[in-house]
């Protein structure tokens, strides 16, 4: 098995991802060594996913962590016997660090001390990506005038990351940021091109070919953009656009052929992530909306003013049943968990539950999420800056539609509800955190911890396991290259 070491590891989407790529003989391919992670919530989930994985790979019994997650069983009522090895076991490969400058000699001494467990040489593999908060375009337009913006420390922790590349010299490496990355500058100077001219002149003179995992060209002839990976041409139902990198290091370059991600057969829908979750109702909030307005005669008024606008017909197509479909079908589900669990709706205002249920009903006629202008006025929030200049998103309501993917997954979605809201009308509410998972395609089996917002949070911070399992796929080929 090839070791692998993830730093910035969220709540382990690259790592559950490669953790499930197998060779030809059935064995696993990768083996986590360690990750690192400043979250005490991520590493939480990271450490109960990796005794899942202890127990499941040594064929031991699962119960405990089936009766923990699924609610049946407290902690205290699990944590015992081979469930309590697992998971004593696996806080070896959990770090909680800052990665920083100051933390710097310890995670070394902590990576030289894991590579050590393996044969000198063994090939092995770099994953994860540096925080992307600050290359982020909702981020930026947030923050728009602010001066200390190019001296936010978070721009640099890419160095964090091309540190250990020149101290340890995998053989390969992944490293994945948000598009924003490649529009990003600090100063006149643009973050992509600095970072890929710190990767090119690295102090230990250790070089890498950085490779496109969805351009089959010469690497000196990529263009910036041929590093972005549109995760719903591979089987996510989600419209998420990263930058990806694949370096290969320059010794073993020439032995291994490129090799890039072979696109889905058709986009995998909505419809096939959510449709089989139990339907549920949100409750309602505490909080009183601002203005008084007798929410069920207007939702009456908007209804009579959209029968008006007669209906659209959507194409729903086959592709139900394509093969992406079917590969997405048997990654997400268990049967140890006929119902998922952590998804409950959130509360929401009785106001807004009338917007979402009309704003569904739009979108199913229209096929699309209906914009704000297009909604009644009745409707319109009371507490309205949509127009306000400097608001980062043209249109805070959205309803994700059932018959294509959905809109990026972004960690917001712990904050802020309104742009994920359910298409189906009789539900009315965002996204339970089993959704934005599932759209995520985090198998039903993960299971996140801390309270509601943290999981959205790491949720949202994700890498899809399912697009990262190709991506191991494609690691794991290319290493067979060297060894055969
Ligand atoms: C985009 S997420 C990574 C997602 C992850 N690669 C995955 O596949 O799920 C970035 C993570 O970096 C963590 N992080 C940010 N700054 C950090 C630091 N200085 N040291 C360690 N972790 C940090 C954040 O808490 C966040 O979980």
């Amino acid at each position: 098995m090839y070791p692998l070491i993830d730093l910035f590891a969220g709540p382990g989407g690259l790592n559950e991802g490669f953790s499930s790529v197998r060779n030809s003989d059935g064995s696993y391919a990768f083996s986590n060594s360690a990750s690192f992670e400043m979250d005490a919530y991520a590493c939480e989930t990271l450490r109960l996913r990796e005794t899942y994985r202890h127990l499941s790979r040594a064929g031991r019994s699962l119960e405990g962590y089936f009766d923990y997650i699924l609610g049946r069983k407290t902690w205290a009522e699990i944590y015992n016997g081979t469930f309590r090895e697992a998971y004593m076991e696996s806080g070896d490969k959990v770090h909680r660090e800052v990665l920083g400058e100051d933390s710097r000699t310890q995670i070394d001494s902590l990576i030289r001390e894991r590579l050590l467990r393996h044969k000198p040489n063994a090939p092995w593999v770099l994953i994860g990506g540096p925080p992307c908060q600050a290359y982020s375009l909702a981020g930026r337009s947030r923050r728009t005038g602010d001066a200390n913006f190019a001296s936010d420390h978070k721009h640099f922790l890419y160095r964090e990351y091309l540190h250990i590349l020149d101290e340890f010299k995998p053989t390969i490496f992944v490293m994945e940021n948000v598009k924003g990355l490649l529009s990003s500058k600090n100063g006149d100077d643009s973050m992509f091109q600095t970072i890929m001219a710190d990767l090119r002149a690295l102090p230990s003179g250790v070089t890498y070919e950085i490779r496109s995992l969805v351009v089959d060209e010469d690497p000196e002839r990529l263009k910036p953009s041929d590093f972005i990976i549109k995760a719903e041409d591979y089987g996510v139902p989600q419209k998420r656009h990263r930058v990806i990198l694949l370096g290969v290091r320059s010794d073993v370059a020439p032995l291994i052929p490129r090799q890039v991600l072979v696109r889905a057969d058709t986009p995998v829908t909505v419809r096939a992530a959510l449709e089989d979750l139990p339907s549920v109702r949100a409750q309602t909030s505490k909080r009183v909306p601002k203005a008084t307005v007798d929410w069920a005669v207007a939702e009456q008024a908007a209804l009579q003013e959209l029968a008006e606008l007669g209906s659209v017909p959507v194409p729903v197509g086959d592709v139900l049943g394509s093969t992406a479909h079917l590969i997405y079908r048997i990654w997400i589900r268990d049967d140890m968990v006929p119902v998922p669990s952590q998804h409950q709706p959130r509360p929401h205002m009785v106001s807004d539950l009338a917007r979402y249920r009309v704003m569904a009903t739009m979108a199913e006629r229209m096929g699309k999420s209906p914009k704000y202008t297009d909604l009644p006025a009745v409707l319109h929030p009371e507490h309205s800056n949509v127009s306000k200049e400097g608001t980062p998103f043209t249109d805070r309501f959205r309803v994700q539609v059932w018959d294509a993917p959905s809109t990026t997954i972004a960690s917001h979605i712990s904050k802020d509800g309104h742009y994920y809201i359910h298409p189906a009308r009789d539900q009315a509410r965002s996204f339970t955190v089993r959704e934005a998972a599932r759209l995520q395609t985090f198998p039903d089996n993960y299971f996140f911890e801390g309270p509601r917002t943290q999981q959205f949070h790491q949720v949202g911070n994700a890498v899809p396991p399912l697009l990262a399992k190709q991506v191991g796929e494609v690691v794991a080929s290319m290493l067979a290259a060297i060894r055969d």
